[in-house]
């Protein structure tokens, strides 16, 4: 606890009953002072002891322009406001916090998670206060700021592949475990099977939502991955109000909704998927599937789509799976009345998306992008089919002159055994006859400088100029048949003209 403070209060401000919860934030209490109705307010504390104690009373706000569609009123809960910029920071203090009191975790031990990163920000942080130290599996989907942002905090994180069975020994559930037998004075976190996980959320953010929103939520939009949110959220909810329907969003190639559906466990239902946080290729036992009344899939392409349009429409800056829960909220608003009020959670935060949902290029390649933006593609399509001069590396300097005289052109690239291994420019060639002018008959490899950098079809315009500067006049990219096209900068500016 910091100090403790009081502030005289006008008559207009004692109007106001402002209550937290059940939380750790400053409290603030009114007390009225006889009929001048002038108060004083205690202030509880001034500041916080240290950072874990701002876990949680996380802001819900109205979303205005992306569910315009939706007849109801949509708030978003966002979760980012915590230190780790995510939910997780909630159930990860939990489950230190209950492994501490059962013994499980004893002063200097080692924390070890197989986690996709938020649930180890959460520990990660958690453990600098506490003196632990984490070491954590994690899969090579995800995405790097998010492992590089656990290494900020001192955890060892160590990267397994993702293609493999949760059994195989390689899976970063085997190594976790193996791991956690290895390591003296070591303690498991198990986000899926550890029901801290949901006891969390029942005891934090499900009463935050109830009374942030004075009881009236009708409907919680959760994706499900380990369950803990949606299980405990939607627990204390129903509780509650037994009619608020909880609607859990689920990905293609995880097993969650034909389980909810059929009660069978497919396997032919896994395979790989882009969307991270959501979906699982087992049964975790923190997915309390009575507590969930439908799953709701969404494609990865849907959910990356609509993670830039939060930002756009919304400005709020939100994570992957946030993206799926506003998509499968739009996919089920037939099902919505204009009474309803819809929660949705906000897991966690853009910035650990940079490389991916929010690049063009990443988007592009994955074939997410309907191409409003001009691509190598584009641009060799608007400049139509020119086949690209090339020069052999043996060929002489002056023939390769005269061949880039005749057909006016000012650079071309130089092959050996049709690999591309170098360029040559006009000032290369001008710069080196000046030097000595009996290099006119050496072969042109012997001037050459290295090859223009190769882009992909679907490269944006963008990324092509990046890479177009002094030193590098054009990029090369192989056409839908194999040839060897080339890009210079007269292009680009050709087919943004057009
Ligand atoms: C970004 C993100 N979204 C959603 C989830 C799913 O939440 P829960 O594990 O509580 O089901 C996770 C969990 O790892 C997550 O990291």
């Amino acid at each position: 606890m910091g100090r403790l403070k009081f502030k005289v209060l006008t008559s207009c401000e004692t109007k106001e009953t402002i209550t937290f919860g059940k939380s750790r934030a400053p409290t603030l209490f009114f007390s009225s002072m006889g009929s001048t109705s002038a108060g004083l307010a205690l202030i509880e504390f001034m500041w916080y002891n240290n950072i874990l104690e701002t876990i949680g009373n996380t802001p819900l706000v109205k979303l205005n322009n992306i569910t315009r569609e939706i007849s109801a009123t949509v708030l978003m809960k966002v979760e980012t406001t915590n230190p780790g910029n995510s939910i997780k920071d909630r159930m990860a203090l939990k489950m230190i916090e209950d492994a501490e009191a059962a013994g499980l975790l004893k002063p200097g031990g080692t924390i070890i998670e197989g986690t996709s990163g938020n649930t180890g920000m959460g520990l990660a942080i958690a453990a600098v206060v506490k003196g632990y130290r984490c070491i954590f599996t994690t899969t090579d989907k995800q995405s790097k700021e998010k492992i590089d942002a656990l290494r900020a905090f001192g955890a060892e994180v160590i990267v397994c592949p993702t293609n493999v069975e949760p059994e195989d020994p390689r899976s970063y559930y085997s190594v976790s475990s193996r791991l956690v037998k290895e390591t003296p004075n070591s303690w498991k976190a198990n986000q899926y099977d550890n029901l801290s996980n949901t006891q969390a959320h029942y005891e934090q953010t499900g009463p935050e939502i109830w009374e942030q929103t004075e009881g009236k939520v009708t409907h919680l939009v959760v994706g499900v991955g380990t369950g803990g949110t949606a299980s405990g959220v939607g627990r204390y909810l129903k509780e509650k109000n037994p009619d608020i329907q909880v609607w859990g969003i689920d990905t293609y190639g995880s097993v969650f909704k034909k389980y909810k559906e059929t009660g069978i466990f497919d396997k032919n239902e896994i395979y790989p998927y882009i969307t991270e946080g959501i979906g699982e290729d087992f049964l975790p036992e923190n997915v309390d599937f009575d507590v969930i009344d439908l799953f709701e899939k969404v494609t990865d392409q849907d959910a990356a789509l609509m993670t830039r349009e939060i930002a756009r429409k919304e400005g709020i800056f939100a994570g992957n799976s946030t993206g799926a829960n506003i998509a499968g909220l739009l996919q089920l608003k037939a099902r919505l009345k204009p009474d309803d009020l819809v929660v949705v959670i906000q897991h966690d935060h853009g910035s650990r998306y940079m490389g991916k949902m929010f690049n063009e290029d990443w988007l592009r390649e994955r074939g997410f992008l309907e191409d409003e933006k001009l691509t190598a593609q584009r641009i060799l399509r608007a400049r139509g089919d020119i086949a690209t001069v090339m020069v052999d590396a043996e060929q002489t300097v002056l023939e390769t002159f005269n061949m880039m005289k005749s057909m006016n052109i000012s650079q071309v690239p130089v092959t050996q055994q049709g690999m591309v291994v170098g360029k040559v420019t006009e000032s290369d060639i001008l710069e080196a006859l000046l030097d000595r002018p009996s290099l006119k008959s050496a072969m042109v490899k012997e001037i050459c400088t290295v090859p223009f950098p190769f882009v992909d079809l679907r490269t944006s315009i963008d990324k092509i100029s990046s890479l177009i500067n002094k030193e590098n006049q054009a990029v090369l990219v192989e056409d839908e048949y194999g040839r060897i096209a080339i890009i210079t900068q007269y292009d680009i500016i050709n087919a943004i003209a057009k």
